[in-house]
């Protein structure tokens, strides 16, 4: 090889390596990337609702100390949008409350880790964001129920409370929160409004129903099932009832200003929508205790309610739409049970929330419009019953009346499910978890402007 060719070949290789140098500073900037200055911002706005002393997750991520040893999951958990959690298929609707990061968002966080998760400069540190202890809003009233003591033989048990508001006039609520008095041991809570004539007959029903059973569920202790010999309608579009027990329709009406269950958080409704409680109405809690903790407990939930600040022109109600008729065989892993609801009136849609329990897999809905044409309205592919979040929509959208609501759910009770309790068992509808449950709830306003008449609840 002669020498000149040598020298070429080396004149070469140091053209490349400057240029490939020349490249390489350019792609990565000389700043590093740092906790205080690029990450923590990151975590106030989108971690710490939930990361923070005495919340539900189960570290803080607000300073340095408390996020370096969680680094590696924390990239994890954002570069495999584990966290923050939302579980609705993005391609379907645009929700207001969705909290997934950016791309950008999780390209810092990935190379911050990846750089040896520095800390950085204490004067780039963002002030933490300020919480009021317990709250994620700030309520302009808090109602509580009296002090209830949850017994530590109380395994299962729905507890119906009622408690005034006291208020003098109609309140217009836009955002509300319910507060577990102790995490151990309420396992959800659902609170509705209810007119204070009602109360009593509420009373006495409840003390029946108690005490006996009716044609279609009994009870163990202070919980409902449906019964063995109920009829078994797995595809309750096939049915003129949409998949309610016989001669009962799948949706019924409900007001409900708040609703505490796994990984729910306060619920704030787009300015212009707002829920009613009329002067003089009863709140319902109906609290589903369960205490594992092996000793007696005092609980006092509460919710916490925000007034309107800015004109209400739209009254929200909720449809809740169930199948309570079907059966999930022994260690099925992909169970399909379906249900139908035909909208008796025009209705603005402003949220969605899938509810069903520990073998719940996928929900899908569906509306069919009078006209023949159909879309998918929301899709949870990848349902977890530690997240049932309400998804409230960007841009409310009309849906006549007439249209059909085709909701299709699927389970699994096998041994493939790491929630399930046992796939042993055959599963039908019932309130304690390990039982199932599988319904589609939709808030929605009257198209038509408010007028001066309040809503009426059919509280079930
Ligand atoms: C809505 C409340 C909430 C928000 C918002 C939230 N988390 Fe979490 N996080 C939780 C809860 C509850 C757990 C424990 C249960 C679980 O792992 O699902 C958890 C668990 C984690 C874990 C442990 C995961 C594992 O694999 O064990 C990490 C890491 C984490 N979160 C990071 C984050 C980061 C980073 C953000 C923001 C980008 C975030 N979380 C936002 C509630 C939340």
């Amino acid at each position: 090889m002669g020498s000149h060719r040598i020298t070429l070949i080396l004149v070469m290789f140091v053209i490349c390596s400057l240029v490939a140098k020349a490249v390489a500073q350019e792609a990565s900037p000389a700043k590093e990337v740092t906790f205080n200055r690029d990450v923590a911002p990151i975590l106030y706005r989108n971690c710490v609702v939930c990361h923070r002393p005495n919340d539900i997750a189960p570290m803080p991520l607000i300073t340095y100390k408390d996020t370096r040893p969680w680094a590696q999951p924390v990239r994890e958990a954002v570069v495999n949008r584990k966290m923050p959690p939302w579980h609705a298929d993005p391609k379907v609707g645009d929700f207001i409350n969705d909290p997934r990061l950016t791309a950008a968002e999780i390209a810092t966080i990935d190379s911050w880790v990846r750089t040896g998760a520095k800390e950085g400069d204490p004067k780039d540190l963002p002030p933490a964001p300020a919480f009021a202890e317990g709250w994620h809003i700030k309520p302009d009233v808090v109602l509580t129920i009296p002090e209830f003591l949850v017994t530590a033989a109380s395994q299962d048990d729905y507890e119906y409370i009622y408690v005034p508001t006291n208020f003098a006039e109609d309140k217009w609520i836009q955002a509300a929160e319910v507060l577990p008095g102790d995490r151990r041991v309420v396992h959800h809570a659902t609170v509705s409004v209810i007119a204070a004539d009602k109360v009593a007959k509420k009373e006495e029903e409840n003390a029946k129903s108690n005490a006996g059973e009716d044609k279609y569920h009994y009870r163990t202790g202070r919980v409902l099932h449906i019964r063995k010999d109920a009829p078994v309608l797995d595809d309750g579009c096939s049915s003129p009832d949409g998949g309610g027990v016989p001669g009962e329709p799948s949706g019924y009406l409900n007001i409900v200003p708040g609703i505490y269950l796994p990984g729910h958080l306060a619920e704030t409704r787009p300015l212009g929508f707002a829920l009613r409680i009329p002067a003089g109405s009863y709140l319902q809690f109906q609290v589903h205790y369960s205490n594992h903790s092996g000793e007696d407990v005092k609980d006092r939930t509460r919710i916490g309610l925000v007034f309107a600040k800015e004109p209400v022109k739209h009254e929200i109600a909720q449809y809740e739409i169930w199948n309570n008729l079907f059966l999930i065989p022994p260690n099925a892993d992909n169970h399909r049970v379906t249900s139908c609801f035909t909208l008796p009136k025009d209705v603005t849609v402003v949220a969605y929330t899938a509810h069903m329990h520990f073998r719940g897999k996928s929900m899908k809905t569906e509306a069919i419009y009078p006209d023949g044409k159909y879309e998918v309205i929301l899709n949870v592919p990848n349902y977890d019953f530690r997240w049932q979040e309400t998804y409230f929509l960007r841009h409310q959208v009309l849906l006549p009346k007439g249209t059909e609501l085709v909701t299709t759910a699927y389970f699994d009770n096998s041994l493939n499910n790491p929630q399930n309790p046992d796939p042993s068992k055959a599963i039908r509808w019932g309130e304690p978890s390990d039982e199932e449950m599988m319904g589609f709830w939709l808030q929605f306003a009257d198209p038509n402007p408010v007028d001066a008449k309040p809503a009426v609840a059919e509280v079930k």
